[in-house]
């Protein structure tokens, strides 16, 4: 007798057929480097050790999203699950699902935990992350997925009611076109039944914001700096980054905080993948990142243009960050 198939606890698999979610970075990195003001993709900084950068940004004293997010999930995942009663927790920029965890207690709890589906980038810390929380809880099965966000996925996953979710604020890590063009592609996969909870880092007082992206540690510079050692490895270029400077400030009028790399001296640098050279002025800059910051206002009227309607709203006592639950207009 043949024994009855098991389903697999843990699953690990590229996103679709796109492969390496890293097949881009050669053409973004030319288009990037070659135009004025030159530009780099935010989603190039996480390698093994920009993931690791990014766990000490979240435990910085100047860093508050992390923490805060946190706090607010411990109050309303109880109900956030007992109103969806979701047994598929997917997770876009999972990263090292920290906060996760108390979305998957609270599944565990009501006995609805099935299935989590972890996607990101960065595929060290999502295989490292689906073997531990696979230990962790018994009967979880993981199935992690390799991927771009920004590329749009078919389907998410079988099973269900699910709830899907994009924490940490990374959503401010898109343009409005591709936060819009992302959260569309949500509401393509949300059933009626399937919930969405969206993390976003709230508009406040600009010294508080810029501090988070200045710690005094110089983190967030290393984590910086970083994306250049990414593109010296897997493009054979030779950036030294001890000849930028980290600089972010808060840009008002677009909302965001802007992190930028700023070469100390003239200097050319050769990438050899790409048989190119890149001349760098003296103070000439690469912007790295965005970070939008956002009211509530503009948090629905970006889920409204998605075909998503808010069910609920959390925010701290002092406004810092918020959470909003949302449904597909159907
Ligand atoms: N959600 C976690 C991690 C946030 S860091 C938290 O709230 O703490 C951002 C995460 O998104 C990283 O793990 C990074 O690898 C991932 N990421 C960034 N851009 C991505 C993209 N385009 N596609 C998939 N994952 C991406
Ligand atoms: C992942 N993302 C939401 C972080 C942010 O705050 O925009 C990345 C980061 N960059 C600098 N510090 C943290």
């Amino acid at each position: 007798m043949t024994p009855p198939k098991r389903k697999p606890k843990i699953h690990i698999g590229h996103q679709g057929t796109l492969g390496d979610p890293f097949a881009n970075l050669a053409d973004d990195v030319r288009q990037g480097l070659t135009k004025t003001p030159k530009e780099l993709s935010p989603k190039y900084f996480y390698d093994a050790q920009g993931a690791e950068l990014f766990e000490q940004i979240c435990e910085l004293p100047e860093y508050y999203p992390t923490r805060t997010e946190r706090a607010l999930l411990e109050q309303i995942a109880d109900e956030v699950i007992a109103s969806c009663r979701a047994t598929t927790l997917v997770e876009f920029g999972s990263g090292s699902s920290r906060k996760t965890r108390i979305l998957l207690d609270a599944m565990a709890h009501a006995g609805l935990l099935d299935l989590y589906v972890p996607i990101d980038i960065s595929e060290d810390i999502l295989r490292q992350t689906a073997h531990t929380l696979s230990d962790d809880y018994s009967g979880l099965r993981v199935h992690g997925v390799i991927g771009d966000f920004e590329h749009p996925v078919a389907t998410l996953s079988e099973g269900g009611p699910r709830l899907i979710i994009f924490l940490g604020g990374t959503i401010g890590n898109l343009t409005p076109d591709e936060a819009t063009a992302f959260l569309r592609n949500v509401g393509r996969l949300l059933t009626p039944e399937d919930r969405f909870l969206l993390g976003t880092d709230l508009v406040k007082d600009v010294s508080l914001l810029e501090r988070a992206y200045n710690d005094a540690a110089g983190v967030t510079a290393a984590f910086n700096r970083n994306i250049l050692s990414v593109i010296n490895r897997h493009l054979d270029a030779n950036f030294v980054p001890d000849r930028f400077e980290h600089l972010a400030f808060y840009n008002r009028e677009a909302s965001r905080i802007e992190m930028h790399l700023v070469a100390r001296e003239s200097h050319q640098v050769w990438i050899d993948a790409l048989d190119l050279a890149v001349d760098f002025a003296e103070s000439e800059w690469i912007r790295t990142e965005i970070s939008c910051k956002y009211t509530r206002e503009m948090v629905e009227t970006m889920l409204a243009q998605a075909g998503l309607h808010l069910v609920r709203w959390d925010t701290d006592q002092d406004h810092l960050f918020a959470l909003s639950l949302s449904e597909s207009v159907q």
